[in-house]
């Protein structure tokens, strides 16, 4: 709706200021629909200029210090005055033929009170953004396989139930699935299940599409966001971030997973740390093994001096991912392409890029790396 000032009641400067400020950004707002808006801009603009500076009823000129200025009691006249005469050399600047450069010397002091045009002011600060924290982890992981030779995958991310499930081992109705608190696209009923759309729950759908793509040997990382039903808190996230990878040749074996690993993860944490490899289940690798890093805070001791180390739980090690052979299974969905599970065998890991960021920073609350406070984040720029 356009701007019509209305009488004043209440002359104390702070609710003329709020007036003040109420009107610029009117006019603010009118010539940023011009600027914005479609047709002749010239006269679009000579339009808003009439309307707040026409001498006959323009708002600045006009209207304003009749309805402002008149009216106003003696004591606040000057005041009043002010705020006024502020208002209409902030409209006029606007249409000044030299705004942004040089001005008359005359009316270079008032000019200066208004920041947007003058020349000796600082420049406005424009921040260089940086890189987030759970990127940044992420490319360095990325960097320690490409290093050994792996390329880099992506996928979707709203995904079919194929990829997602079925072709990772999980068969349709399978209690595997439960595992995956799984967020579904609504309105897929009418499909078949192979077809519906999800929010994929892990970077292992990318294993399936890269075996489609590319005959074997492969050696793939797979970086990406990935969703669950997890309400938020100080360790959960509906959407988090994992790095998967893959390697798929003839005769890879188990030793080929460990040794690995266990370079990459001395390459990431420091050549001091180890690995411990336990048993685990996941539908789509066998065997399937949780990999553990001795803990790179307190050195495996499980203590910091004489406090409890909180990160390991005082057990000297940190889960850090999922991984195993890849089931032969899985295999049989990309057979037709050169995965014939009786003649190539491979490895697959998947991590969290969040949880191993907030390790490596000490950062003892997931949602902040969600929450966009610059504050927070200019501490990793
Ligand atoms: N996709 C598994 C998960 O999200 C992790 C994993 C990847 C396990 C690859 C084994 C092999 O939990």
């Amino acid at each position: 709706m356009a701007y019509i000032p209305h009488r004043l009641l209440d002359y104390s400067v702070p609710a003329l200021k709020q007036l003040e400020g109420e009107a610029r950004s009117a006019f603010d707002a009118e010539l940023m629909a011009v600027a914005t808006g479609t047709g002749d801009m010239g006269e679009k603009i000579e339009m808003v200029r009439v309307r707040w500076l026409g001498r006959e009823k323009g708002i600045v000129n006009k209207q304003i210090p009749d309805l402002w200025l008149k009216p106003a009691p003696k004591e606040a006249k000057r005041d009043v005055g002010q705020i006024v005469n502020r208002l209409k050399k902030y409209v006029e600047i606007h249409f000044h033929p030299l705004v942004g450069n040089v001005l008359p010397i005359e009316q270079q002091p008032f000019f200066a009170e208004l920041e947007a045009i003058d020349i000796t002011l600082p420049g406005a600060r424009r921040p260089i953004g940086a890189e987030h924290p759970v990127i940044k982890t992420t490319n360095e992981m990325v960097r320690v396989f490409q290093k050994l030779g792996y390329s880099v995958a992506e996928g979707p991310v709203v995904e079919t139930d194929y990829y997602n499930f079925e072709s990772l081992n999980f068969p349709p109705n399978h209690p595997a699935r439960d595992t995956q608190d799984t967020l579904f696209i609504a309105g897929q009923q009418g499909k078949p299940q192979r077809e519906r759309l999800l929010l994929r729950t892990h970077t292992s759908p990318v294993q399936i599409r890269a075996m489609e793509k590319m005959r074997p040997p492969i050696r793939i990382v797979i970086p990406g966001t990935v969703h669950r039903n997890d309400p938020p808190d100080a360790s959960h996230s509906p959407m988090f971030h994992q790095i998967e990878g893959l390697a798929v040749d003839t005769n890879i074996t188990f030793g080929d997973l460990k040794g690995t690993l266990d370079h990459a993860m001395k390459e990431f944490f420091g050549s001091g740390v180890k690995t411990s490899f336990r048993p685990s289940f996941f539908p789509f690798t066998e065997p399937s093994a949780e990999m553990f890093v001795s803990c790179f805070i307190c050195g495996g001791s499980g203590k910091r001096g004489a406090d409890p180390c909180r990160p390991c739980k005082q057990t000297g090690w940190i889960e850090i991912l999922g991984c195993g052979m890849v089931d032969p299974n899985v295999f049989e969905f990309v057979k037709d392409n050169g995965y014939d599970p009786k003649k190539v065998s491979g490895f697959a890991f998947g991590m969290g890029a969040d949880r191993i960021a907030l390790l490596k920073y000490g950062v003892d609350d997931l949602q902040l790396f969600f929450q966009g406070d610059v504050r927070f984040l200019q501490q990793f720029g």
